[in-house]
């Protein structure tokens, strides 16, 4: 077994999606190709603490909790403490479990994570990585410049507004009067930086409007109001480098208002379809926006592209997932095992990705 790639896989972290990312990890290590690679688990605790790797087993080891809540934070609020602060981290542990590494695959979804900061960790550790690098990772966090950027290119996503958090009441007001004038009605409301519709709301009248402001308000200091969208929600896979590839497409159905956190955790009625049944010009549009939309931001390695499929087959885009889900039920796995691509290929295949993309690196 000398000669194996020792492959940190660094999971868990402060976003609500901390569980999910946890089973995804407990797959990862279980799937890996165990000739090639020796993985080396680095859990990262809700408060943003890197653990020991003693810790990490533990964090591993400990039961599932009953199905259905697995996936779940108790709180969609965890990753704050109650004053609103944020995580500190011992940056000693985090460069102590980086030491020997060959190769790492962040797997952790949102803050710290999916932004690009994790990225810039890895970078400045001159490691490679799986995945997107540091502005890609941060285009695909951001809502407010992905789409920026994705319009810049004439890829199509929902007419929208950016705004800064409103400090009181009044310039809630204010702002809810301009969006209604520009967008009308339905819209949604985002906080820029988000993940698991946390903060996300649906509004349908002024007061509406108000109360979204004021909820996404709470979650960051950018927020998007973006034209509500009749439409199916449809989700392509990327994988690849340069030369990256396309999946088939896959569905969500919910029955709840919106995707939102309950329809995409809790609610049993929510199914993931794949393939989805779509015309096969559907497909090969989704498929070609979705390879646009990655290179748009320059991706690498692996993406997630989300759509609106609207009752006249034109396609929005509503964002790109730059770390997606990656437990086997995921859609990312599953639009690539109907492809003919395991998990553990999967696996590997986005080890090498990682591998060749750092071969190409500029030396200088
Ligand atoms: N413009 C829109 N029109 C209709 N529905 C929308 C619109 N924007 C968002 N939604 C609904 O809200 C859900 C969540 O929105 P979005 O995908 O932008 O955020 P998110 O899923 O929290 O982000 P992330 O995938 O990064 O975790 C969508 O899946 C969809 O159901
Ligand atoms: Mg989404």
């Amino acid at each position: 077994m000398a000669g194996r790639l020792r492959l940190g896989l660094i999971f868990g972290g402060r976003s609500v999606e901390h569980e999910v990312s946890v089973v995804s990890a407990e797959h990862v290590i279980a799937a890996a190709d165990k000739e090639r690679f020796l993985v080396v688990p680095i859990g990262v605790a809700k408060s943003g603490a890197w653990l020991s790797p003693a810790e990490t087993r533990a964090q591993l080891a400990e039961p599932a909790p009953p199905y259905g809540k697995r996936l779940v934070s108790p709180s969609p609020q965890a990753e704050r403490g109650p004053g609103g602060e944020v995580g500190r981290a011992d940056l000693g542990s985090a460069v102590d479990a980086l030491a020997g590494l060959d190769v790492v695959f962040p797997l952790i979804h949102g803050t710290h994570g999916e932004d690009g900061t994790l990225q810039g960790l890895l970078e400045i550790a001159g490691l490679p990585y799986v995945g997107c690098g540091v502005a890609a990772s941060a285009l695909g966090m951001d809502k407010a410049l992905m789409k920026a950027l994705f319009r810049a290119q004439g890829l199509p996503v929902a007419e929208h507004v950016v705004l800064r958090a409103p400090d009181d009441e009044a310039g809630v007001l204010v702002a809810a009067r301009e969006a209604e004038r520009r967008l009308g009605y339905p819209v949604f409301v985002k906080p820029a930086n988000g993940g698991s519709s946390i903060g996300i709301s649906k509004a349908t009248s002024r007061e509406e409007l108000a109360a979204g402001i004021a909820l996404a308000a709470r979650h960051d200091r950018k927020i998007v109001i973006e034209k509500g969208i009749a439409g199916r929600e449809v989700e392509c896979a990327v994988l690849g480098n340069a030369d990256a590839e396309a999946s088939p497409v896959g569905e969500v159905r919910y029955r709840r208002e919106f995707y939102d956190y309950e329809a995409k955790y809790l609610d049993p009625a929510t199914e993931v379809i794949v393939p989805a049944d779509l015309p096969d010009d559907v497909v090969e549009r989704a498929q070609a926006l979705a390879l646009r939309a990655f290179h748009a931001i320059d991706g690498a390695g692996m993406s997630r592209v989300d759509f609106f499929l609207c009752p006249d087959g034109s396609l929005v885009i509503d964002e790109i997932n730059t770390i997606p889900g990656f437990t086997p039920a995921s859609m990312f796995p599953r639009l690539w095992q109907a492809k003919g691509v395991r998990y553990s290929e999967l696996i590997t295949r986005l080890v090498d990705l990682a591998l060749a993309r750092y071969k190409e690196r500029p030396v200088a």
